[in-house]
């Protein structure tokens, strides 16, 4: 088959890349590993960038998320004897959403089934071919055993940290940069009210914890725990004795009610560069991953998707200008027009690079202040000075409000 853009995986990137191409009325042809079901159901972070929420809304998907969505001006950080709101209205004038990316995901599915536009779910062997020439192809077997070939302009990566993409790029002419963090999260879903109007992000001396939620009757909630604990160590009554210890404030409790679900994420930073190669762009997860301490994740694959989407329309639109005939003569397009489309696909790599550095910096520093390494009381102590200089310096508070609520996408 021939399409204008081949997009590998249907997650955040891929399915927001789509979107925002069928709405410039450009083709895509979108291949993911696995089932509807798998990719609806599978549990992921919750926090939306205003940006992300004007995004979607923007491009018709945003109906379910302003009926359910639960919009948040603020978060509150903790540590013993003290529960600092951070009011993101009164800092820099923004909000985030709580709406978790399984919402978003089922949003973009059902969006795209609509358009009508191919969206193969279950395929296998996944490859790219020729990325650096004028005829990429992107090969695959289809749910039902069928070898395919998409003949495409280019190849959108969109396939998360384990896909085909990436290791498609020749090591030759690819970095990588990484930090892997002695902790992970235990992460909780409860069927419980959140005990708290907006999410807690509590320094304990046992490990950082964390209350966020889902609906106004479901709780996520999160614990640190070292890289080696195993899940079956953790029963029920642990868990919540731990949260509440840890989340714990005067004259507060925490809720609890039965655990839905629980799992243990390992935490790591990794960028991989570049995010272009020949015809290949990487977008998301494929290219870059987060601690989730900042919520920047799903946010960051939505970024790229958007300043990529920008980059192919800008393109397209350059090369479906019909020359101007005048008598005898082909008039040229005026060269700022001409040269714009190219520029943005060539510089897409740098652009998403330097917000996805920032985001980098920035979901370190959250995970670094909130979480215990070792017992190095010098740490410590640097750790809370930082959380009061938060609480009491209208700048700093600033400064973590414009990163936790969005920096603008051509940062
Ligand atoms: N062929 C087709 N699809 C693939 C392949 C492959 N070889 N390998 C992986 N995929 C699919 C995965 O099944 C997944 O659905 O690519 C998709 C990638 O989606 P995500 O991992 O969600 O990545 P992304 O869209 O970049 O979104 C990033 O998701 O992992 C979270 O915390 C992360 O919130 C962040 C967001
Ligand atoms: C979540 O709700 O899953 C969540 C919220 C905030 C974070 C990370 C995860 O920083």
């Amino acid at each position: 088959m021939r399409t204008q853009v081949a997009i590998i995986g249907a997650g955040p990137a891929g399915l927001v890349l789509g979107q925002l191409l069928t709405n410039a009325g450009i083709e895509s042809v979108i291949v993911e590993l696995r089932s509807r079901d798998y990719v609806e159901a599978r549990l992921r972070a919750g926090v939306l960038e205003q940006g992300t929420v004007e995004l979607l809304r923007d491009n018709g998907i945003g109906r379910r998320l302003d009926q359910e969505g639960l919009r948040h001006d603020g978060i509150y950080l903790q540590w013993p004897g003290t529960r600092e709101h951070l009011d993101f209205r009164d800092l820099c004038g923004r909000s985030v959403w709580i709406y978790g990316q399984t919402e978003v995901v089922k949003d973009l599915v059902a969006a795209r089934l609509g358009t009508g536009q191919p969206l193969y779910f279950e395929v296998s062997d996944t490859a790219v071919h020729d990325i650096e020439t004028d005829r990429p192809a992107v090969t695959f077997l289809d749910a039902d055993g069928h070898a395919q070939r998409i003949e495409c302009d280019l190849i959108a990566g969109c396939d998360g940290f384990h896909g085909v993409s990436r290791p498609a790029i020749p090591q030759a002419s690819s970095r990588t940069a990484q930090r892997d963090y002695p902790y992970g999260w235990l992460g909780i879903l409860a069927q419980a009210p959140p005990s708290t109007d907006e999410l807690i992000y509590a320094w304990h001396p046992n490990g950082f914890a964390m209350h966020s939620m889902r609906s106004p009757s479901i709780s996520r909630l999160y614990l640190q725990v070292g890289v080696e604990e195993r899940l079956q160590d953790w029963d029920d009554d642990r868990i919540w004795t731990e949260l509440s210890t840890r989340l714990g404030h005067a004259g507060w409790e925490l809720a609890t009610g039965p655990i839905l679900d629980k799992g243990i994420t390992p935490m790591r930073s990794f960028v991989s560069e570049p995010m272009r190669y020949g015809k290949l762009f990487l977008a998301g997860d494929a290219a870059h991953i987060v601690p989730p301490t900042g919520a920047k994740g799903l946010n960051l694959a939505v970024a790229d998707a958007k300043l990529l989407a920008d980059a192919i329309i800008a393109s397209r639109a350059k090369r479906a200008r019909t020359p101007i005939r005048t008598a005898g003569s082909v008039r040229a397009e005026p060269a700022t027009l001409a040269g714009r489309g190219q520029n943005l696909l060539d510089s897409y790599a740098e652009t998403a690079l330097r917000r996805v550095w920032r985001c980098t910096h920035f979901s370190w520093w959250m995970t670094s202040m909130l979480h215990i390494e070792g017992s190095d009381p010098f740490a410590r102590e640097l750790q809370l000075a930082q959380l009061r200089y938060l609480s009491s310096s209208r700048a700093a508070a600033q400064s973590l409000a414009e990163n936790y609520t969005g920096l603008p996408y051509g940062w």
